[in-house]
């Protein structure tokens, strides 16, 4: 079983926007039984919220099931359950990094690194950018990469 979680700041906009391409993904190849997968957010904000409307219109134009998902804040536990944490940007990077201080931790990575030829790193916070659509297009890539990454790694 492979165990993928997805982490921004707040878990409403980016983090459950990737949960849901990446299950949606996933499940169209066929390998639902091959893995868990689950986002988080590095604040506490919004624990216990729905995606963002954004996250949620962007989600609903593409038929990509969202259903179920709600915001917590990540855990300890967490960097030592999953084996691919998966930041949007430098600064969940950053921040999971302190979280795991010098403890055995699974990978931890930015998604758009998953990406070799793309400009950007870093998957622009669309809480305050607004711009729904850039970000849908930068974590449909990322995610697509990642699987075939993951795929390759685990002989899936
Ligand atoms: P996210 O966006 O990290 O992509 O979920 C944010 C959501 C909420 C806040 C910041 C970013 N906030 O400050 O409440």
């Amino acid at each position: 079983m492979v165990k993928v979680l997805f982490v921004c700041l707040g878990n409403i906009c980016r983090s459950p926007m990737a949960e849901a391409i990446f299950r949606d993904l996933v499940k169209k190849e066929g390998l639902e039984e091959n893995f868990v997968i689950d986002s988080a957010g590095t604040g506490n904000w919004h624990v216990g919220k729905p995606p963002h409307r954004g996250t949620q219109e962007i989600l609903q134009k593409h038929a990509i099931d969202f259903s179920g998902i709600r915001a917590r804040q990540i855990s300890e536990e967490d960097l030592r359950t999953f084996d691919y944490i998966i930041a949007m940007d430098m600064e969940n990077l950053g921040n999971l990094r302190r979280l795991a201080g010098y403890n055995k931790v699974g990978f931890i990575g930015r998604l758009l690194d998953f990406v070799l030829d793309s400009d950007l790193t870093d998957v622009p916070d669309p809480y305050y950018t607004g711009n729904f659509e850039e970000v849908y297009e930068l974590i449909q890539k990322g995610c697509r990469h990642l699987l075939e990454t993951i795929k390759k790694e685990k002989g899936l």
